[in-house]
């Protein structure tokens, strides 16, 4: 039986050169690599309670929707500048490799809900404490981070000490 390492593809020097990219592509293209991605990310939430899901745009949306979905919790998409219709709040932040804006709806995030954030990789961390400090400015509580992938050397769990952050494959 094939692990989830076996079902992601490693990109060397893209977008540009000396990124290692770990395609999460290669995992959604194929149906038992998704499932095993998504039940595996689960597992990293038995037990725990919690009110609400957010992942980031876009690769954090292909597995904050189907753990919500299973779940039966709220998904809350954190949206790049300029998609979310209604009020927001927002935060720019520093990737790998570029600069973003992130924007999640005033009212997503009621004061005191606890939060589970969602994404396919953590990298530097920077996107995350984006997230962390987007849901706290709305009053919620980060009280876990799962990711799929984490590049260890990029150190992002450094970046969100102090959080419980999980991840199902770490690279070095
Ligand atoms: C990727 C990935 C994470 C983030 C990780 O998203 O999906 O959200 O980078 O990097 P970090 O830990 O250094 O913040 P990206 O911003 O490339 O956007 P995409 O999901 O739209 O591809
Ligand atoms: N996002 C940021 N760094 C990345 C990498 N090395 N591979 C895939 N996605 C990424």
């Amino acid at each position: 039986m094939k692990g989830i390492e076996d079902y992601i593809i490693t990109i060397p020097d893209f977008p540009e050169e000396g990124v290692m990219f770990r395609d999460v592509t290669s995992v959604l293209q194929d149906e038992d690599g998704f499932r095993l991605a998504v039940d595996l990310m689960q597992k990293k939430l038995e037990g725990l309670e919690f009110d609400v899901i957010a992942g980031a745009e876009s690769r954090g949306f292909f597995f904050a929707a189907p753990l919500a979905y299973n779940l039966h919790k709220p998904f809350v998409p954190v949206r790049k500048k300029g998609k979310l219709p209604r009020e927001t709040v927002s935060i720019r932040y520093e990737l790998e490799y570029d600069v973003a804006e992130l924007e999640i709806h005033r009212d997503a995030i009621k004061p005191g809900q606890k939060v589970v954030l969602i994404d396919d990789l953590i990298a530097t961390g920077g996107t995350n404490e984006a997230m962390i400090k987007l849901v706290e400015s709305l009053g919620g509580e980060v009280i876990k981070a799962v990711f799929l992938m984490e590049l260890a050397g990029l150190h992002g769990r450094e970046r969100l000490k102090g959080y419980d952050v999980d991840a199902v494959i770490t690279y070095p």
